[in-house]
């Protein structure tokens, strides 16, 4: 079981980013708190704090770090009000999508104000963290803008993987890469740091994409199947597409909508199929990359053992979520 918010450092960050939800505009920060009271496990900056506390970093006394950690969950967020409002979605968390309860222009300039204030906190850091967020939000961009519906774009199992690369794995890495920078451990110690970031985020993509299809309605908040609805290239439907299933050409790849009994049987169907052993496997690999880092990191550096087992136990989270 995943504790995340028994980190004392995590309450100052989230105090933070409420901070930064101030406006002159009532309906900006209404639109921001509603979508940070949506909850969530605010993973990002968990890994951030459990990074610097790994490396034996005094993170009570680092107000850059706090700014990192709190500036990635903005950045996040605000990802998640344009994204919603790209994907059309009704859901989020269980309640009204963003866009759906406040409509598109605000939820818009909201996901525009929370970037600026994400790159408010970053500014002040060394030009090494700004090089990084800047290359995670060109990541991100590029991530969502290459998810071309399988209907109007050919993709593969490379080009999924390269998508879950930028629009996931790439915040992920930020804050590894940013929380290790700001502890000093050295070059390599970094480096190492940035692919464990980068391998977790991946396997928590491809296990997002399973448990759209393996998942209740009621974990996943929103209706099972949207990624099957939204034709998008997952992991999952790319690897079904590979296994020749004429079902999954004719509801993939044709224009035309999606019937929710389509759909319920397809989810059906897939949960106890090859294409679902395939995509654990693939899933199952990036949290062995992403242990395999720490364990290079623990041979290179004394860690602070609590930290670096709840670095740990976030890989065995999602392989154990993925069962
Ligand atoms: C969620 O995907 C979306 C992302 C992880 C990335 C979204 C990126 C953008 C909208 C680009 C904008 C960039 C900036 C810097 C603001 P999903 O639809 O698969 O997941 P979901 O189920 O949570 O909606
Ligand atoms: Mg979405």
């Amino acid at each position: 079981m995943l504790c995340l918010s028994s980190l004392h450092d995590l309450a100052k960050v989230e105090n933070l980013i409420r901070q930064k939800f101030a406006s002159h505009a009532p309906r900006l920060r209404e639109i921001c708190a509603y979508l940070f009271d949506l909850g969530g496990k605010r993973i990002r900056p968990a890994i951030c704090l459990m990074t610097a506390k790994a490396l034996q970093f005094d993170t009570s006394s680092s107000q850059d770090l706090v700014d990192v950690a709190a500036g990635i969950e903005l950045i996040h967020m605000a990802t998640l009000l344009h994204d919603d409002i790209i994907d059309n979605a009704q859901l989020r968390r269980h309640s009204q999508s963003p866009y759906l309860k406040f409509g598109l222009g605000d939820t818009l300039l909201s996901g525009d104000f929370l970037l600026v204030r994400a790159f408010s906190l970053c500014a002040h850091l060394d030009q090494y963290i700004i090089d990084a967020t800047e290359r995670a939000c060109v990541e991100l961009t590029e991530g969502e803008i290459l998810e071309t519906p399988l209907a109007k774009v050919t993709h593969s199992i490379d080009s999924a993987l390269d998508i879950a690369r930028r629009k996931t794995a790439s915040l992920f890495r930020l804050a590894c890469e940013s929380a290790a920078f700001l502890a000093r451990p050295g070059d390599t110690v970094i480096t190492h740091f940035s692919a464990f970031g980068e391998s977790l985020g991946m396997a928590f993509q491809a296990l997002d994409d399973i448990l759209d299809v393996t998942a209740s309605e009621d974990l996943l908040g929103k209706a099972s199947g949207t990624d099957i609805r939204e034709k998008k290239p997952s992991l999952v439907n790319v690897l079904w597409l590979k296994s020749g299933d004429p079902v999954a050409a004719r509801m993939l790849l044709g224009e035309e909508s999606v019937q929710d009994q389509q759909i319920a049987d397809a989810v059906q169907f897939l949960r106890g199929s090859d294409v679902i052993i395939e995509a654990r496997k693939i899933a199952r690999s990036f949290a062995v990359e992403a242990e395999s880092r720490l364990d290079e990191i623990s041979r290179l550096v004394e860690v602070d053992l609590p930290s670096f087992q709840g670095l740990k136990d976030l890989v065995s989270y999602c392989i154990e979520r993925m069962e």
